[in-house]
């Protein structure tokens, strides 16, 4: 598959997205969307790939948002059509495999919207986030208003999302908008370590366990905990739970078949 505006990678068992319009700080336009949903895509159905890692291209940016050009003269009955919540990063919130994004950069509005639909965020500590839409007369509109206050609660989404304002690596890192911040110059090695610890997993588990994260956002504790101890209960079915549990009483490293 060739990409335009994606440079699209395997390292070993990784798959690695790197958005590449570097000039525009890697601005999301259409074609940047569109190539999201096809490289994950792609990636779904690769059984090769065991974890996706998203990037950007060059030093300054990981995502500064859509792509401000596609936003003139467009009308309120274009963009409730376009983006419907069921089309936004509609591969990737469909994704079952771990997704980690790399944010090397400027993460803004659709940028920040991104990394947090991905699984695990690493910043590296030059990294600033912000939804600063309401800058442009607008508001986030792929997730930013949902997704944030259930990151960093609603005051500090509120201030971020009404101010415009964006915050630095360290406060992301405490306010828990990422989970790792790393200098710049480690950030390819920590993020790719920590995708080849996840990638010697069971690639079906990961799977499971993915699904029971996600979906506390949207069930009450009851309903999550059990459907927690179905999918629990489901693991016991599976060749890789006999494979792990023998592993590891017989003190020996589990190799783990997806099965
Ligand atoms: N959409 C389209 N183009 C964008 C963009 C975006 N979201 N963000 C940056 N660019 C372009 C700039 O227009 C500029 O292009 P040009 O060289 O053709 O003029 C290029 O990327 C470099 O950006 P520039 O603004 O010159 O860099 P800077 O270091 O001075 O400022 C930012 C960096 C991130 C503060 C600034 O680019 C910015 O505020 N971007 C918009 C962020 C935003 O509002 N995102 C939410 C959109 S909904």
């Amino acid at each position: 598959m060739q990409y335009e505006t994606l440079i699209v990678e395997r390292i070993g068992n990784i798959g690695k997205i790197t958005i590449n319009r570097p000039d525009k700080l890697n601005a999301m336009n259409r074609k940047v969307r569109e190539e999201l949903d096809q490289a994950f895509a792609e990636f779904a159905q690769d059984s090769n790939v065991a974890v996706v890692v998203v990037t950007g291209a060059g030093e300054k940016a990981f995502v500064a948002g859509a792509d401000i050009n596609e936003f003139k003269d467009k009308k309120a009955s274009q963009m409730y059509e376009d983006f419907r919540p069921d089309k936004v990063f509609y591969e990737l919130a469909r994704f079952q495999k771990p997704v980690i994004a790399m944010i090397n950069g400027y993460a803004l509005g659709g940028g920040c919207e991104l990394a947090m639909t991905c699984d695990i965020r690493i910043a590296s500590e030059k990294a600033k986030l912000g939804q600063p839409e309401i800058k442009l007369g607008i508001i986030p509109g792929w997730g930013g208003t949902q997704r944030l206050p259930r990151l960093i609660g609603e005051g500090r989404a509120m201030w971020m999302i009404l101010s415009g304002e964006m915050i630095d690596a360290k406060t992301a890192l405490e306010w828990g908008l990422v989970d790792f911040v790393v200098k710049p110059e480690e950030l390819d090695e920590f993020t790719m370590n920590l995708a080849n610890k996840i990638a010697k997993m069971s690639p079906l588990t990961l799977k499971i366990a993915k699904e029971a994260v996600k979906a506390a956002a949207n069930l009450s504790l009851k309903e999550g905990l059990e459907l927690e101890s179905r999918l629990f209960a489901l693991t016991f079915s599976t060749e890789d739970k006999e494979e792990g549990v023998a592993a590891f009483l017989e003190k020996r490293k589990p190799e783990f078949k997806g099965r």
